[in-house]
């Protein structure tokens, strides 16, 4: 069978992990890249060993020859760019959020339905070795049942990571376009996902985030508080911090963002980020009085984008259905605006309240 022709849409910071994971898949092909900036379009496409580049969507789209899209435009972008590749006949992988209202993610939900095409959303943590052992430890009752979980996330100085062009930044610091702000449409809407792949469902949500000039200008939503109720009665709780003279040293970005839960029996300490700032295990579990310290466990945080392209061309193969659909971003999109409009309006905010497609 013909490899999975796939185009590359938007080639700019993660963009080369999400490559990666199709260069490393054998039923897959990076057939095309597209960017608007030419320069950065002709460099990825030379990189990436594609046949062609594209500089408008449109064009691309029209490529008989692309089965699939990976979407990796900034947040504002997604929802047009995921419904016209849908039109279009063509399988979706976007970065998260999903779109930028709920509203939004309805129409690509019914779109993709309708379309029988995959709509995925990558969702590097699903496929985060520590996380993933860490859920099987809880549900195979190692700790007991959970009564808490906390999430820490410690954002430190540009300097400890890979260095990132300014646009990269320029458009996370406008609501509109991020969605809220550039800490919360990213590490923390990782930790909201995260807590809810380990306990299921958030019902309520308290927030406070803050707001620190960085530049003149320029604002971070940091510090951030949160705290928040899942369905199944346990709290969690969320602390952001940014530190703009800490070296957080990293491969890509300088955070280090660690999740704790206890349960009725033990604990349980997870990495999830890709600082390198603790010496501890990226899984450890306390139980009995002992520290189980999982040392061997691969705790790379970039593994996770590959693992879930991986998952995205079995999707569209009919080999494994879709790790993050476009129903569960739905969940995870309404989160994430759940603490953004709890902060707005100081008042617990329930999730789930509306309208579900
Ligand atoms: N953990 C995660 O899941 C994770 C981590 C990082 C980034 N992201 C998400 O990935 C996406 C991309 O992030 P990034 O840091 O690479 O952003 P970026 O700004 O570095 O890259 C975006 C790219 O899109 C291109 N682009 C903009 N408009 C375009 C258009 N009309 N047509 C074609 N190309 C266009 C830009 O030129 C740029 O190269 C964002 O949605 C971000 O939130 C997710």
């Amino acid at each position: 069978m013909t490899r999975v022709q796939v185009a590359i849409v938007g080639a700019g910071q993660i963009a080369s992990l999400h490559a990666k994971g199709y260069e490393e898949d054998e039923r897959a092909e990076i057939r095309a890249v597209c960017d608007e900036r030419e320069d950065v379009a002709i460099e990825h496409a030379l990189k990436w060993k594609a046949q062609d580049y594209y500089l408008s969507y449109k064009d691309l789209l029209r490529d008989p020859a692309i089965h699939a899209v990976s979407i990796l435009t900034p947040n504002y972008m997604h929802a047009s760019c995921v419904m016209e590749a849908l039109r279009a006949g063509k399988h979706v992988h976007v970065a998260r959020p999903i779109a930028l209202t709920l509203a939004e993610a309805d129409q690509i939900i019914g779109e993709a339905r309708r379309r029988n095409l995959v709509a995925e959303v990558a969702e590097p943590l699903f496929f985060h070795a520590p996380l993933r052992e860490a859920r099987g430890y809880l549900e195979g009752g190692e700790v007991g049942d959970p009564v808490g979980v906390r999430i820490k996330i410690c954002v430190g100085a540009p300097e400890g990571g890979w260095s990132i062009r300014p646009e990269s930044w320029l458009w996370r610091f406008d609501p509109q376009k991020s969605g809220g702000g550039p800490f919360l449409f990213d590490s923390t809407y990782g930790a909201l996902v995260a807590a809810s792949f380990m306990l299921g469902r958030l019902e309520l949500i308290q927030a406070w985030i803050g707001r620190t000039e960085i530049y003149p200008g320029y604002y971070v939503d940091a510090p951030a508080t949160m705290m928040w109720r899942h369905g199944r009665g346990c709290m969690g709780s969320l602390e952001l911090t940014y530190s703009p003279e800490m070296y957080i040293k990293s491969e890509t970005y300088p955070t280090e963002t660690s999740l704790e839960l206890t349960g009725t029996r033990g604990m349980l300490w997870v990495r999830l980020s890709p600082g390198q700032m603790s010496s501890r295990a990226p899984l450890e579990m306390y139980r009995d009085g002992r520290v189980f310290s999982f040392n061997e466990l691969d705790g790379s945080w970039e593994k996770g984008f590959e693992r879930s392209i991986r998952n995205f061309v079995s999707a569209i193969l009919g080999e494994s259905q879709p790790a993050c659909s476009a129903e569960l971003a739905r969940r995870h999109l309404e989160m994430a605006l759940a603490a953004r409009d709890s902060s707005l309006a100081q008042r617990v905010q329930r999730i789930g309240g509306s309208q579900q497609s």
